[in-house]
Parts: structure tokens; sequence; C-alpha cells
């Protein structure tokens, strides 16, 4: 069947996948075309999405790409980047600066435009960039602008357009969940600007991966790594439905980096859904300690539990007798996209799907991905047609490498580049919100303007109200160079100094987190959160507050997302808070606890 379709341009911003996404729901299949694609490959489609990218589109980066595409007659739609090369190929101005992350407020100027249909004269929308649109060509006009809410000046050209080429563009990112009528602004370009007839369904798509299996696993079988997480538990079922239950192997791996009784708990679960009998269980959490022993660099941990993984798969594999198999993995998008894996992606970390070893694989056609081309949403929807448990399915998620990305690691040593510029900047930002700031000597990853971001964290002490606390970490990551996370201090006292102290990724330290992690996931569902909540992760920081030699710092990251592309922090219930400062802050060896106010961008989910 004939659909009529969109290109959607990738020029490698985190989101871009995320834009077919969001097209194909409005039942209109939307395909990822590369910036220099040949022109004859934009022939046919109804419309044009220019993603964002990592690229500044003020000092011409990454500006050789097929520009005959605004030669053609269909209309275009710029976002972010997208949106600024619009602005400047039309005769308008980018400069670097006026730089947002986070939620910000639209005001629509042209509020009766087709592109803005449906919507409020206030709109909120999502930021993540540096440059920014500074003037207009002749035909075009301000559609919008935006106020942030930390008070900064208001952000003029958020959204611009012109009927007359039928190019439009906008700052924000209408394609993340957070802008919260992106998608109707995206129905609204779709349907009415480009003429397009929804006819395109998730079931289709569903039927045709079915199929793709079938064919690129031929005779063979597929022997797949299990976690128990939502996408592996999704992938065996849609492998076991189009190979059969004998063509399809399990493989739990206990790394050593699981959740508390977590592999028993696995096992348990694909009983349930009668594939236990294909189930193979290893402890092999000696050889991921093993080879994670010493280590302190974050990527270089995502490497070793990634390498580990197919290591202790081939020893499986080959002790089981299992030949002649490609290997399954659970992959959903943003494992590819975060570790850089479309062309112009940056990599923001490595997921444990994603390393060299794997890559070589796939390559050689050995590698099964159903999911590869989804986010978690739409892996439960798939989930629930499949007739998968809800239990099973609205697990939080967990990471591949486990809690290998929560527990920090350090050999002792402070890391205070650029203190001198760093404190003084953070202690001004921060003076306005009545909190007091304390820069961490250490440091995780975020993700600002679609670049990895290896920055510091502050912590923040004082009584402030909830849109406080959040109005003063956005302001701060958002002022200050250098600093991509605040968490709020759930200590009896503001820490006068900050000293790392030495830990490794050792069963000591797993363990005592594990602890707190457990102690954190009862208490939500105590409190009737867990469903509510997206994630959790309760991270372990080898970090001594005060005048202490020793200690280690808990933090806790609530959040709400959807598809994990951007995430906001979640305010969890006073008594909760005490309930989990008297247990957490009893655990021996724990000096400090804090709360996560950071969003995405510029925190990622997991610290590391
Ligand atoms: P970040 O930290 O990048 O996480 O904001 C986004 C989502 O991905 C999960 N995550 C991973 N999942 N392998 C996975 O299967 C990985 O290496 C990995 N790293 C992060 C994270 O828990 C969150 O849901």
């Amino acid at each position: 069947m004939h659909h009529d379709s969109i290109a959607v341009v990738d020029f490698g911003g985190q989101y871009a996948h995320l834009i077919a996404t969001k097209v194909r729901r409005i039942g209109v299949l939307a395909e990822i075309r590369q910036p220099e694609d040949p022109i004859e490959a934009f022939a046919g489609y109804r419309g044009i999405i220019l993603s964002g990218s990592p690229a500044l589109s003020s000092h011409g980066e990454d500006s050789e790409y097929t520009k005959a595409l605004y030669s053609l007659d269909i209309p275009i739609l710029g976002l972010c980047f997208g949106h600024q090369e619009i602005a400047k190929h039309y005769g308008g101005e980018v400069i670097h600066g006026g730089r947002e992350w986070g939620h910000a407020d639209l005001h629509l100027t042209k509020a009766d435009h087709p592109l803005f249909r449906g919507l409020d004269p206030v709109e909120q929308v999502w930021m993540s960039h540096f440059d920014s649109v500074a003037a207009v060509g002749e035909d075009f006009e301000e559609f919008g602008y935006t106020t942030s809410r930390d008070g900064s000046p208001d952000h003029r050209l958020a959204a611009i357009g012109s009927d007359v080429h039928r190019r439009y563009g906008f700052q924000f990112h209408a394609e993340v969940d957070d802008t919260l009528h992106g998608d109707r602004m995206f129905a609204n370009f779709v349907l009415d600007i480009c003429g397009c007839e929804p006819t395109w369904s998730m079931e289709a798509f569903i039927a045709e991966e079915r199929e793709k299996v079938r064919e690129q696993v031929g005779d063979e079988s597929v022997f797949l790594l299990a976690s128990g997480g939502v996408d592996s538990t999704v992938a065996a079922v849609i492998l076991r439905d189009a190979l059969g239950p004998d063509r399809v192997n399990l493989l739990h791996v206990d790394n050593g980096l699981m959740r508390k009784d977590e592999s028993k708990k696995v096992v348990a679960l694909f009983e349930r859904l009668g594939l236990g009998e294909h189930l193979h269980f290893i402890d092999a959490s000696d050889d991921f300690l093993d080879a994670l022993a010493g280590m302190t660099d974050p990527e270089a941990k995502r490497h070793a539990i990634g390498q580990t993984f197919v290591d202790v798969f081939n020893r499986e594999a080959e002790r089981l007798g299992i030949q002649h198999h490609l290997l399954g993995q659970g992959t959903i998008y943003p494992d590819t996209v975060e570790t850089g894996g479309t062309k112009r992606a940056d990599t923001i970390k490595t997921h444990h799907n994603r390393v060299a070893v794997i890559e070589e694989m796939i390559a050689q056609g050995k590698v099964v991905e159903p999911l590869a081309e989804l986010y978690k949403v739409e892996v439960r929807e798939v989930g629930e047609e499949l007739g998968i448990a809800h239990e099973a399915l609205w697990r939080h998620p967990f990471p591949g490498p486990g809690l290998g990305v929560r527990c920090l690691c350090s050999d002792g040593t402070p890391d205070t580049h650029d203190f001198d510029r760093l404190v003084p900047e953070t202690a001004a930002a921060a003076e306005k919100f009545g909190l007091e700031p304390l820069v961490l000597p250490i440091r995780s990853v975020g993700v600002k303007a679609d670049i990895r971001a290896y920055e510091h964290p502050v912590l923040l002490s004082g009584d402030a109200d909830w849109d406080t606390l959040l109005r003063a970490g956005s302001s701060i990551t958002q002022h200050v160079l250098g600093i991509n996370r605040c968490i709020w201090n759930l200590g009896s006292e503001h820490p006068s100094a900050a000293r790392p102290v030495e830990g490794y990724m050792t069963r000591d330290r797993l363990d005592l987190l594990r602890e707190a992690d457990d102690l954190v996931m009862s208490g939500l569902r105590e409190y009737h959160l867990y469903d509510e909540i997206w994630q959790c992760p309760t991270v372990l920081v080898p970090l001594a507050l005060g005048d202490g030699e020793k200690g280690e710092l808990i933090v806790l990251r609530p959040i709400f997302s959807k598809r994990a592309m951007t995430a906001t922090p979640v305010r969890l219930p006073d008594a909760l808070l005490d309930d989990l400062r008297a247990s957490i802050l009893g655990l021996p060896g724990v000096t400090g606890l804090a709360l996560d106010i950071t969003s995405k961008p510029p925190g990622t989910i997991e610290w590391e």
C-alpha cells in the first residue's frame, strides 16, 4: 500500500529519530534521511523535517548538506539546528548565544496560523540549545517567543515562518514529550500543511518486524541475553512468535550488578511467561567484578561491562553446545543514538549493547534486535499487544550495565579543575534563591545541546519550596558552564567541604548500594508511587562530606519520563523522604543523602 510520507533529515540531534516516531504515531510514514543524501532521495515526500544537531549553526558547522532541498516545492519544518539553518538560508542571522535548557513558555504571536490550530496562546515547550536566531529574512516573521521560568530575558524568534516559501522553524524541541502539545504541532504540520493522509499503523510495523526476523535468522537460532527488563522480555516474545520456542534460547546473566534478589525474580518471571524451558542462568559476577577492578572512568567501565557480556555469552553458548546462533538483544533506539550510533550523533554514553565487539557482529549480520527502532513507550505498547502481563511491562527500566552505572568510583583525587571560576559563579547563581551551594569535586555524565557533558554536580542546602528548588537547579545549570547537575541536600547540615574517597566497583560497595536501592524501591511501593514514577536510580558516590575522611553519599534520582530522551525530577512526599533519611543514613558507611533535582537535559537519567 502506498503511504503519504515525510522525510526526517537527521543532523545528529539526540531526538531526530523521535521526530519520525511522533510522525508515525499520527499515522503518517516518516523516514530518516541523511543531510548529504542526493536530492533525488527526497523525491516523493509530502514534506521535510530538519532535526537538531550537536553542530553549531552560528559557526557554520555541518553546513555542507544538500541545500537543493530548499528549492523543493514542499513544506519544510526545522527544529533547533534545523530552525537556525532555515533562518540563515533565507537571509536571517544566527548567533552563538541565548542558550536555554529545559522548560520554557512559548508565547504565540501568530496563534491563528494553521501550524498552531488547537493550541493555547502560551504553550510549554522544551529547549536545549547554545545558538539562537537573531534576525529573519524578508519573507519571514516571528510566530512566537519564549520566556524562561528563571526570569531571564525573553528569547525572541523561538518560532518563525514564511507562508510564501512554506518554511517554518521552531527553536524548541516539539518532538519531546515535555513540549506538551508537540504532537498537535506535528499533526498540524503533517496533515494540514503538508496534506498527508494518515494511513500507516503500528500493527503493520510489528508484522514487518517479525518477517524481518525470519528473513535474517534463516535456518539458524537466536541466543538472547535476557535481563528480565521490559525490552529483553518483549524481544524474547517477538522472537519466540517469529521463530517458534525451540529456536530461541535465553541466557540470564547475574553480572553482580543486579538489584537485590533480582536474578531469582527474573527466572520466576520467565517461567510465568512460559519461556522457562529455554532459559539458562549463570552467575558470572566474578567475571564482571574482575573486569571492573580498579576502574574509575565511566566509559571504560561501560566498555568493560559490554565486553564481559559478550565473553560470558560466547563461553556459555559453547558450554551449552548451542551452535549456529545469532546474538539476540533487546536494544531500543535510545541505546543506539546515545552511543553516537547514528552518523552525526555525539556519544553521550556507550550502552552495553553497543560496544565495539557487538558493532562488529552487527556489521556481519550476527545480531538480531527486533526493537531497535522503538522507544520504551512503544515497546510497552507492543508488549501489551502481545499479551505480556502488566507487571512485566511496567517494571521500572533498569540499564543493561545495572548498578555499574550507579556506583561511581574514584581513586581519591579531587577533580577541581576550573573551581576558581565555578565556585564563585555558582555561589552568585544560588544566592538569588537563598540556597547554599557546594560544587562537588567529582563529575557525572550529562547532555547539553546534544553533546556529552561530563561535568560537576552542585549540592544545594537550605529550606526552599519545590518550585524554587527546580528554578534554582535550572538557573545554575543554565548560567554556569561546567555544571550539569544540582542535587538537594537531605542531610541535617550544609557540609563545609566534600572530598572524594577511594572507592571502586567492589562487592561490598555494590551490596551497600543494593541495600539503599531496595529501601528506595520498597518506599516507592509503600507510598503507591512505583507505577507513577518512570524510574528512580539510587546512586552511590564515594564522597566524604564535612570534615570526615571516609563516607559515601547516596543520591536519589526519581524522574518522570516517557521515552527517556528527556526527564523531569519528581518531588517525593516529605513523609517518604523522612523514612529514607532515617533508613539510608543509618546504613554503615553512608554519611550523606541528597535528591537529584536536575532535568534531562542537562543531566542524563543515570549518573554515568
Ligand atoms: P540516560 O542515563 O542516558 O538513560 O539518561 C536513558 C535510559 O536508558 C537507560 N540506560 C541504559 N539502558 N543499557 C541499557 O539497556 C545501557 O547501557 C544504559 N544506559 C542507560 C537508563 O536507565 C534510562 O532509562
